[in-house]
């Protein structure tokens, strides 16, 4: 598929330009996060030319190590990634310069962040602005924010920025966010903190608000009185992993729903904003949490959760859920869950959205589907086109195979009148080059510029959890029965159940 430009013509659009100078601190610099995904998104940056020219990264962990030692174990990572065909980051040859823009001037320091005179003594290497990004366990994001604080270190005062990134999960419930939220305001405004949710930084998430807000088509019929339903599935092969003490606290609804799977509602279902300032698109998101109905009645009807059992995935043998490692043999934690849920606003109202995820699918799938309601079919009432299941989809492809497909029922050639489904397709790989990149470049990015827009606002980050809290209560007193699902399967029977119910059926996933 073409119209003429080649791919090599579109590959990034004109950036804003290098971002100002900043020391980027990272605590929790030791970890898996650092090296996995910050480090490699730094090096794209500065391969685009969007990292300072005096750019100086100041890694702050607790392990007994040195800025020689940690720029070889970053290396060392980095080739593996590179290497790694199956990974999220694949460059195919690195260049040396953009990688010693980053790590060239790594300086490491030794501590622990909470701790007021550590903190006070790396002050006086920070002059300027400074990105702080708390890469560390949730339970460390108050408190090294209060000793930011008590340090003078997030004072703005004679020109200079102070930003402080921080990662999911924010909060676990809706008590425990707000106590965050109070707590870190205590310190720092709001337009200091830049509360991530990685799906934000994955291209095709950012263009579906491009899709729908740049195109005349589909606007119009992006309501209740054209659409039937929407489904939101991330399905995942992946398992927990070596993440098995995280997880079994935390579980596939914590993890995944009022975060990532609510940014995609949102940006599904938000009314247009008047531009892309940060509160005019938030504004709208928060729009279309606050109208999501609350689940307080009828829970069972509306919401299934799961754990997986023994199966396979991709060929290899997968075990029981509670039985991976660091997880507890008689857990009650869910690791797929599948709901129903309305937002009773003037554009939604009636319209059902499903969502689902889950870990060790038998497919890695993002997409966002959208059916649309069935014409009336009394002109075909003599026909063999009569019974044919002609089902209007659009689907938005997040991951993999980034794509845009419309779903429509077309003409069998021949003299008889019989109609089948066909499909047409944009895939992003058709169009344009795209780059191994983690999804971490934009959100570094835009903290270093100051560009909230893709970053949770304190209220947004609240509803996400007010909208769940129901559910977390129910799950908590086991309220709800445990449905299984083997490893490598499509999820539970029960939530085919949940759409049956409604006369409707999931999309098969990949
Ligand atoms: C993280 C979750 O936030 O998102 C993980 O903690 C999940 O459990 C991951 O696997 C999914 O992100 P991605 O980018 O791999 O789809």
């Amino acid at each position: 598929m073409s119209n003429g430009a080649t791919s090599a013509d579109r590959q990034r659009a004109p950036a804003r330009g290098p971002a100002p100078p900043c020391t980027l601190v990272i605590f929790g610099a030791t970890g898996d996060l650092t090296r996995r995904l910050l480090v490699p998104a730094l090096y794209n940056l500065s391969r685009w030319g969007l990292l300072p020219d005096d750019f100086r990264i100041l890694a702050i962990g607790r392990q007994d190590t040195s800025a020689a030692r940690l720029r070889t174990e970053f290396e060392t990572a980095f080739s593996k990634f590179v290497a790694d065909k199956t990974g999220e980051f694949t460059a195919e040859n690195i260049d040396k310069a953009a990688w010693e823009r980053v790590v060239g001037r790594l300086v490491y320091k030794r501590g622990d962040a909470t701790d007021a005179s550590f903190l006070k003594s790396i002050g006086g290497e920070l002059e300027g602005n400074a990105l702080f990004y708390l890469a560390v366990a949730a339970k460390l994001f108050g408190p090294i924010v209060d000793v930011l604080g008590k340090c003078g270190l997030v004072d703005e005062r004679g020109g200079r920025w102070r930003r402080v990134v921080i990662e999911k999960p924010f909060g676990n419930d809706l008590r425990s966010a707000k106590a965050l939220n109070e707590e870190v305001l205590r310190v720092l405004r709001e337009d200091q903190i830049f509360r991530i949710d990685h799906f934000l930084g994955k291209e095709t998430v950012q263009n579906i608000m491009a899709f729908r807000f740049g195109n005349g088509f589909f606007e119009p019929m992006w309501n209740r009185d054209r659409i039937d339903h929407v489904q939101i599935t991330v399905a995942e092969t992946v398992g927990v992993g070596t993440r098995g003490s995280f997880y079994d606290g935390t579980g596939a609804l914590r993890d995944m729903v009022p975060n990532h799977l609510f940014q995609l509602l949102t940006m599904i279902a938000m009314e247009p904003p008047t531009s892309f300032a940060p509160d005019a698109v938030r504004d709208r998101k928060q729009d279309v949490l606050n109208a999501v109905n609350s689940f307080d009645a009828d829970i069972e009807r509306c919401v299934v959760r799961a754990q997986y059992g023994a199966g396979i995935v991709n060929d290899k043998v997968v075990a029981n859920y509670r039985d991976e490692p660091k997880v507890n043999p008689s857990s009650s934690t869910e690791t797929y869950v599948a709901m129903r849920l309305e937002i009773d606003n003037w554009r939604w109202a009636g319209v059902p959205f499903y969502l689902r995820t889950g870990k060790s699918m038998s497919e890695r799938d993002t997409e966002i589907a959208i059916r649309f309601k069935d014409p009336p079919l009394s002109l075909f009432r003599d026909t063999s086109a009569r019974d044919a299941m002609i089902a209007n989809w659009l689907i938005l492809q997040i991951q993999p195979d980034e794509g845009i497909s419309l779903q429509f029922g077309a003409k069998l050639p021949g003299p008889d009148v019989k109609v089948d489904c066909v499909t047409m397709g944009f895939l992003y790989s058709d169009y344009f080059a795209t780059e191994p990149a983690t999804g971490y470049e934009t959100l570094i990015y835009d903290a270093m510029i100051g560009d909230l827009t893709l970053f949770q606002r304190a209220d947004n980050i609240e509803e996400g959890w007010r909208v769940v809290e129901p559910l977390l209560e129910a799950f908590g007193a086991n309220e709800l029965p445990m449905a299984t699902y083997p490893a490598g399967s499509r999820g539970p029977a029960e939530a085919d159940e949940l759409l049956e119910r409604d006369g409707r059926s999931w999309r098969p996933l990949g």
